[in-house]
C-alpha cells in the first residue's frame, strides 16, 4: 500500500481502494424545535467531529463536514453543510454519501423530538407543563446494507455498560466499527477538549485509545478506521 501513504495530488484507484478518500463527517447537536425561540438538544460541542475532519484534511483527504450549531470554526479546506434538525441532518447524510468513501457518524442526534412545533412562542401557564415528543429517525440504521459501497463509523455516547451497549449499537445500526466514549466523566468526551475512547468492531475486536487531546484521538481513531476498512476492502477484491 506504499503508493497510497503518500499525498497525491490527484485521484488514483489501486483496486479497491481510492485516493484521496471521500469522507462525510457529521459534527455536533442537533436542535428539535418547540416553539420560534425553544429547542431540544444536547451537550455536544462538536469538538470531535471537527478535529476528525481537521485529522482527515491533514492526511489530505477530501471532507465534507455536516455541522449541527456549533461554535467552533470549520476546517477552511472542508466542505460544510450546516444543519439544525435531526430531520436537516438525516437528508444532508443521506444526500452526501450518494459519492462518498467513508462515513463518520460523529454528530449527537437528539433522539426525540416535539410532536410538533408551535409557530408561535409558547406562553407561559400556571401548573406544570408536559410537552409530546415523538421519536426522531435513526439515521444510521436508516442507511443501506447489502448494497453500501461506503465505510460506516459510528460513535456510541454511553454513561454506563459502555462495551455492552456499543457492541449493540454495532449492530442494530449495521456500522463497521463503532467509537465508543464514556460521557458521564468531565474530563473527556461532550464538551471536554480531551476522550478516550474504545473502538468496537464487527469482527469481535476492540482497541482502547487512552486519555488525550480530541486532537490526537481523531488522528488514532482515524489511522484505527483506515487499517480496518482497507483489510475489508481488500477482502472483497
Ligand atoms: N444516531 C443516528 N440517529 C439517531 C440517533 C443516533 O444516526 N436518531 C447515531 C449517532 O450519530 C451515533 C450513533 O447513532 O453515531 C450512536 O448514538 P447514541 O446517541 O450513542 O445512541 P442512540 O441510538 O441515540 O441510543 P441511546 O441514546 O439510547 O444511547
Amino acid at each position: 500500500m506504499a503508493q497510497l501513504s503518500k499525498l497525491q495530488s490527484r485521484t488514483e484507484q489501486v483496486g479497491n481502494l481510492r485516493y484521496p478518500v471521500r469522507i462525510v463527517v457529521t459534527a455536533g447537536p442537533t436542535r428539535e424545535p418547540i416553539d420560534p425561540v425553544r429547542f431540544l438538544s444536547n451537550h455536544s460541542s462538536g469538538k470531535m467531529g471537527y478535529a476528525i475532519a481537521d485529522a482527515a484534511i491533514e492526511a489530505g483527504h477530501e471532507v465534507t463536514l455536516i455541522s449541527g450549531p456549533s461554535a467552533l470554526t470549520p476546517p477552511p479546506r472542508a466542505r460544510l453543510v450546516p444543519i439544525t434538525t435531526s430531520d436537516e441532518l438525516y437528508d444532508a447524510v443521506h444526500e452526501e454519501t450518494r459519492d462518498c468513501d467513508l462515513l463518520v457518524m460523529c454528530a449527537a442526534v437528539s433522539d426525540y423530538k416535539p410532536v410538533t412545533a408551535a409557530t408561535q412562542k409558547l406562553e407561559k401557564q400556571p401548573g406544570p407543563f408536559a410537552l409530546q415528543l415523538t421519536p426522531t429517525r435513526d439515521i444510521l440504521a436508516s442507511l443501506p446494507t447489502e448494497s453500501r459501497s461506503y465505510f460506516v463509523v459510528g460513535f456510541a455516547a454511553e454513561t454506563h455498560d459502555i462495551k455492552a451497549n456499543a457492541q449493540r449499537k454495532l449492530f442494530t445500526k449495521n456500522c463497521d466499527m463503532i467509537v465508543a466514549n464514556d460521557v458521564s466523566r468531565d474530563d473527556s468526551g461532550m464538551e471536554s477538549d480531551e476522550n478516550e475512547v474504545t473502538i468496537f468492531v464487527r469482527d469481535g475486536s476492540s482497541r482502547f485509545i487512552s486519555r488525550a487531546p480530541k486532537k490526537i484521538i481523531a488522528r488514532e481513531v482515524l489511522k484505527i478506521i483506515f487499517e480496518i476498512r482497507e483489510k475489508s476492502l481488500t477482502k472483497k477484491t
